[in-house]
């Protein structure tokens, strides 16, 4: 897809030729200095019932009199703000993908004006639109002709647009890689597909990846990670990929991903309704991967380390049991209660191994507890840290990307369901309180870090009809980096 600018005047629109052209409004009237030709159709339509300004309204029309576009849509931007544009071109996009127009030409009216924020959701806007899921699915409907998308605005407003435009697209090829990954099957998408994946991306844009294999992590005493790895016959990953964008010294960010390709439950067996979806639980290891691609495309001036632990959690004679007690890589013990919870115990060897590179900031992000979706829903992540500066950081970048979470707590009361009579720590508490005592546990390996954890179970993916990984939280994660950039 091809995003660019063009300047002309909302009274020069209806001599623009184009394929489909979007005239977004706002407030409560027509806007004045729409083409005679453009705002009669408007005019009409809400005299007849058929328009109002308001959020949420569309008209779509066709080879209008007086107007070279072919297909004219209008849409209510609502308040105007990235969020109800990103809501309003949805709408609106919807007549355009499933047409036959190839440019689309977006143009702002009346009190509406653009800038790099409304830039980037408008590419957020079209990626969503005509993103499809084809890979296992070869019956899947022709993708949308849409190849163009031309932004209509002002000469002193064109470098805000091209820079929105040039991050909202990198956001958009890395929440793409993340969808891509996730959506496919576990069969397909295993820790050995997840390790080729991270080369590819290294080879595409200069990064450095190093894949440890098994017999590398039982040299290290990574205990727990592979504990989780052993009832499973696909052999585990740990993937370490590096992106330098600034001098050696500057201390990187290193993002942690859980990736676990397939989570049946191990011996603590899920029940089967739903159990599919345990597909998307390497989630967290597609956004990191997907923010490597979008931060190393914008060539940031940053260096950015993406750690992923890749393995299956599976039942087997080999798998282990309630109560085995395993050695981390830190050295604590722990004893395994419910093998289910199993993304701390590959995410605390993680955090151990990020210590070496001496990093600025850890971020972890992993579909880890079902009791984040009891209390967030769907909307936002979980915001866990112990360090006020590192969540606002990560509060302000998902709010800026529309990609937002929301601050949990971690007293240390919640760590208290920890303790185990055979170990340093149990793996689970007394099941009250799930989301942050499982935050609770992977504090325990950060005392080193700076640290947050992004607990996405509630975001990475959609259920239902409309099933499939939404790339979250690889917009917030992008914008968190960019921050952090010189
Ligand atoms: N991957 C799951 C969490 C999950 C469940 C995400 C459902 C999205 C939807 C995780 O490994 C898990 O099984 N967690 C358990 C923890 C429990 C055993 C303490 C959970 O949430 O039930
Ligand atoms: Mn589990
Ligand atoms: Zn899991």
């Amino acid at each position: 897809m091809d995003f660019k600018t063009q300047v002309a005047g909302a009274a020069g629109l209806a001599k623009l030729a184009t394929d489909a052209l979007l005239v977004l409004v706002s407030g409560t009237e027509l806007p004045e200095n729409l083409d005679a030709a453009l705002a009669s159709v408007l005019g009409t339509a809400v005299k007849e019932g058929d328009f109002a300004f308001k959020a949420g309204q569309t008209l779509y029309a066709h080879r209008v009199e007086g107007v070279k576009a072919t297909r004219v849509v209008y849409a209510h931007a609502g308040d105007g703000s990235a969020k109800a544009l990103r809501r309003a071109l949805g709408l609106a996009l919807g007549y355009v993908k499933s047409s036959g127009a190839k440019q689309l030409t977006v143009a702002a009216t009346g009190t509406l004006a653009w800038h790099g924020a409304l830039a980037e959701a408008l590419v957020a806007a079209v990626s969503e639109a005509t993103y499809l899921y084809r890979e296992t699915k070869p019956s899947a409907p022709a993708p949308a002709r849409l190849a163009s998308v031309t932004v209509v605005c002002a000469k002193t407003e064109v470098a805000a647009i091209e820079s929105g435009l040039r991050i909202g697209q990198a956001v958009a090829a890395g929440t793409t890689l993340a969808r891509e990954c996730a959506n496919r099957p576990a069969n397909h998408c295993t820790p050995s597909y997840l390790a080729e994946q991270a080369k590819k991306l290294a080879k595409d844009h200069g990064l450095k990846v190093e894949i440890l294999e098994r017999k590398d992590c039982e040299k290290l005493g990574m205990g727990s990670f592979l504990a989780v790895a052993q009832g499973s016959d696909e052999p585990p990953k740990f993937i370490v990929a590096r992106y330098h964008g600034a001098a050696k010294t500057v201390a990187p960010i290193v993002l942690v991903g859980k990736g676990i390709t397939f989570d049946t439950g191990g011996i603590s067996l899920k029940p089967g309704a739903k159990m599919d979806e345990m597909k998307f639980d390497m989630g967290g290891a597609a956004s990191v991967l997907g923010t490597l691609r979008a931060v190393a495309g914008l060539k940031a001036k940053v260096n950015l380390i993406g750690i992923i632990p890749a393995c299956e959690n599976m039942p087997s004679g080999r798998a282990i049991k309630p109560g085995d007690v395993v050695t981390s890589l830190s050295g604590q013990t722990i004893e395994i209660l419910n093998t289910d919870a199993e993304g701390r115990l590959i995410l605390c060897d993680a955090l151990t191994y990020a210590e070496r590179f001496a990093p600025a900031a850890v971020v972890d992000i992993a579909t880890l507890t079902g009791a984040c979706i009891t209390a967030l829903g769907h909307h936002r992540s979980g915001l866990f840290s112990p360090d006020d500066a590192l969540a606002g950081e990560l509060q302000a970048a998902g709010d800026a990307a529309g990609d937002p979470a929301w601050r949990m707590p971690l007293d240390d009361e919640y760590d208290e369901g920890l303790k185990s009579s055979f170990a340093d720590m149990a793996n689970i508490g007394d099941g009250t309180g799930g989301a942050v005592v499982a935050a609770m546990f992977l504090k325990r390996f950060t005392a080193k870090l700076r640290w947050a954890h992004l607990d996405i179970a509630g975001t990475a993916w959609k259920s239902g009809a409309a099933k499939g990984a939404t790339g979250r939280p690889v917009p917030l994660l992008t914008h968190f980096v960019l921050g952090r950039a010189a």
